[in-house]
């Protein structure tokens, strides 16, 4: 078989391993990865539940392929991610241009799958929740990602059930990957070029695999002499763990930001979305973190407007906000999910939730302007990733993930490069390698 795979994909940073490694996969059967939309045989959409309009989203985006391939021939057409994994069969029932829908613990089934679908040319929708064979028959796949930051699921799904998320319903329940068999894939990912890697989990913190924990893989990845960067995220406050926290105390490797979602600044909300910690306790975390090392920074996701959300419950939220001085953090409006249990709750009145969110987002906002600022005229250390061709500039992130656009040699991607910043806005620094800088001085 000789076919073209284009690949779309929504969502997390999950989904983007996922898509990484189903275009592994598939190469076992004849499908190689195409950026061109046009000459693909075959167009795969990975898909994200986690807000609204997600499955108008899908149906919009097959709308769009069923115009770009009017008068040619049609490609075959696969949904995978977590509007699969809620939708499945309602999907082939209501789009008759998919041919195959497979959910995400499903994944060590696709190639079976395509052959089947090509064979018999029956529509199949398959969402088995299976994580443990999914890996299993994963790691015998070489990972070829060859990007200076990668990413590394070590553990999927929740057993959480916070009361808005899908998560637990599209992915299932938690499991964490064997040890040897994510040393094995860091190992892999480093000699492709990976400089970087970020564990990745809906729950990363509750990794456990025999007595192993998130703190132990730390530990071990850094023992890989071409990883410069270790990062993990999504955590959740209750597995921020005392091993976990200490591993800050000692770690060469791990970077200085800490993705710790709260969610709410408000107690009384926090016990409406069922999220079982209080902001006593993430004040905790906070606490013991600076106290080793107070350049430490946090960032978080919050939900705006969750129904019950009254205004002194919004402005303890900003005065969280205030108080940590989060950076690079998301906020969005509740949205609805269906089958969770907050799905018919009533909504907070449209135009109060909008304005909370810009007064929250005018808050994240001053943050960030101020981290960033607070660089200039101060060298950083910067993980160079790439050179843009259009302006012949490096780029690259900071420790605590902002992007750098400075001037510098390009033999210095892959590496880490002093850079002294000389402006900013609110999302980039921008600035010239120091190397150079001294350069032209001499
Ligand atoms: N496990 C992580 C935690 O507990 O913080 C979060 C994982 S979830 C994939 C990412 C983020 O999506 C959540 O932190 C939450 O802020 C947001 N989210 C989830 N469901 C949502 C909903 N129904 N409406 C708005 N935002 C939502
Ligand atoms: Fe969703 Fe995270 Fe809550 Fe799990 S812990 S239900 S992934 S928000
Ligand atoms: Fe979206 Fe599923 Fe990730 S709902 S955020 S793709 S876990």
């Amino acid at each position: 078989m000789n076919q073209k795979i284009f690949i779309k994909t929504f969502g997390c940073q999950m989904n983007e391993y996922d898509s990484n490694r189903i275009v592994d996969s598939v190469k076992k059967i004849g499908f190689n990865k195409t950026e061109n939309l046009d000459e693909a045989t075959c167009y795969l959409l990975n898909t994200c539940h986690i807000r609204d309009k997600a499955k108008e989203k899908v149906y919009h985006e097959i709308g769009r392929v069923k115009k770009n391939f009017r008068y040619k021939k049609k490609p075959f057409v696969i949904i995978t991610g977590c509007v699969a994994q809620a939708e499945n069969e309602e999907m082939l029932k209501r789009e008759p241009y998919i041919d195959l829908i497979i959910g995400p613990q499903a994944y060590h089934k696709l190639n079976d799958k395509i052959e089947e679908f090509l064979n018999k040319q029956k529509r199949i929708s398959e969402t088995e929740f299976e994580a443990d064979i999914k890996f299993d028959y994963l790691k015998k796949i070489k990972n070829s990602s060859g990007k200076i930051s990668s990413f590394l699921t070590i553990q999927e799904g929740c057993d959480k059930f916070c009361n808005f998320c899908v998560v637990p319903f599209t992915r299932g329940p938690e499991y964490s990957r064997p040890f040897n068999e994510i040393i094995e894939e860091a190992k892999m990912l480093a000699e492709n070029g990976a400089r970087e890697i970020t564990l990745l989990g809906q729950n990363v913190n509750a990794y456990e695999y025999e007595n192993f924990r998130l703190s132990h893989l730390i530990f071990e990845i850094e023992k890989i002499p071409e990883i410069l960067r270790i990062r993990y995220m999504t955590s959740h406050p209750n597995d921020m763990s005392d091993d976990l926290i200490e591993t800050y105390k000692t770690s060469q490797k791990l970077m200085p930001l800490i993705h710790l979602p709260v969610q709410s600044g408000s107690d009384k909300v926090l016990k409406l979305m069922n999220r079982k910690h209080i902001i006593k306790d993430y004040l905790k975390i906070h606490e013991k973190i600076k106290k080793i090392n107070p350049s430490i920074k946090f960032s978080s996701d919050f939900i705006i407007a969750y129904p019950g959300e009254e205004e002194k419950d919004y402005q303890a939220t900003l005065e969280l906000i205030r108080n940590i001085k989060f950076i690079n953090s998301y906020s969005f409006i509740f949205s609805p999910r269906p089958g969770t249990t907050a799905s018919n709750l009533k909504l907070i009145e449209k135009n109060t939730s909008i304005k909370r969110l810009e007064t929250v987002q005018n808050e994240l906002f001053k943050n960030q302007v101020e981290m960033n600022s607070s660089f200039i005229n101060n060298e950083i250390n910067v993980l160079v990733e790439n050179k843009s061709i259009k302006t012949s500039k490096l780029f690259g992130r900071s420790e605590y993930m902002t992007s750098v656009i400075f001037d510098g040699k390009e033999e210095n991607i892959g590496r880490i490069t002093k850079v002294k910043i000389k402006s900013s806005n609110q999302n980039t620094l921008f600035g010239e390698s120091v190397e150079k800088s001294r350069l032209r001085v001499a």
